[in-house]
């Protein structure tokens, strides 16, 4: 699924797609945001957490790694926003209490660069791409297991 985002309505429309196609699973449904600095991945994730009723201002998770916020009345009860650019390495994951995460079905995770922690994911995720087009345009492509 392709989407260019001009505005916060487009990305509003976007998260709220994506979401529709998100359902819990056995484990943690996990999604992959991929793209350069700048790419939009956490604007987006600010997006869905707005949708999903979270309250507080969500920042960028670069500096803190990982933030939990509970949900309430929405299909998950928490959004995990990770931002793996930090990580030295992979293994850097766990010490976020990732094996835990991973494993609850109640759980949507979303993670900035996902290549970071190559192999510690599962073989199969959703993947958000986004890359840049202009000053104030992305382009989107969602992927879904
Ligand atoms: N259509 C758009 N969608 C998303 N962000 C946009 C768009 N147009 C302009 N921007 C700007 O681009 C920047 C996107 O920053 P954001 O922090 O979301 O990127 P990021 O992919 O999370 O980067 P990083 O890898 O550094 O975490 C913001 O300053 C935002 O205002
Ligand atoms: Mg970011």
């Amino acid at each position: 699924m392709n989407f260019r985002l001009t505005n916060p309505t487009d990305i509003e429309k976007a998260a709220q797609e994506f979401l529709d196609h998100c359902q819990p699973l056995a484990q943690a449904t996990i999604v992959g945001l991929f793209g350069d600095l700048g790419a939009g991945k956490t604007t987006f994730t600010q997006t869905v957490a707005r949708i999903l009723g979270v309250n507080e201002t969500v920042t960028s998770p670069t500096f803190i790694l990982e933030k939990i916020y509970k949900l309430e009345g929405q299909k998950y009860e928490r959004l995990i926003h990770i931002d793996a650019y930090r990580l030295e390495k992979p293994e850097e994951l766990l010490t976020l209490g990732w094996k835990e995460l991973a494993e609850d079905s109640h759980n949507l995770i979303m993670i900035e660069w996902p290549e970071k922690v190559a192999g510690m994911l599962p073989d199969q995720i959703h993947e958000l791409r986004f890359s840049h087009v202009d000053d104030t345009t992305r382009d989107l492509t969602m992927t879904f297991v």
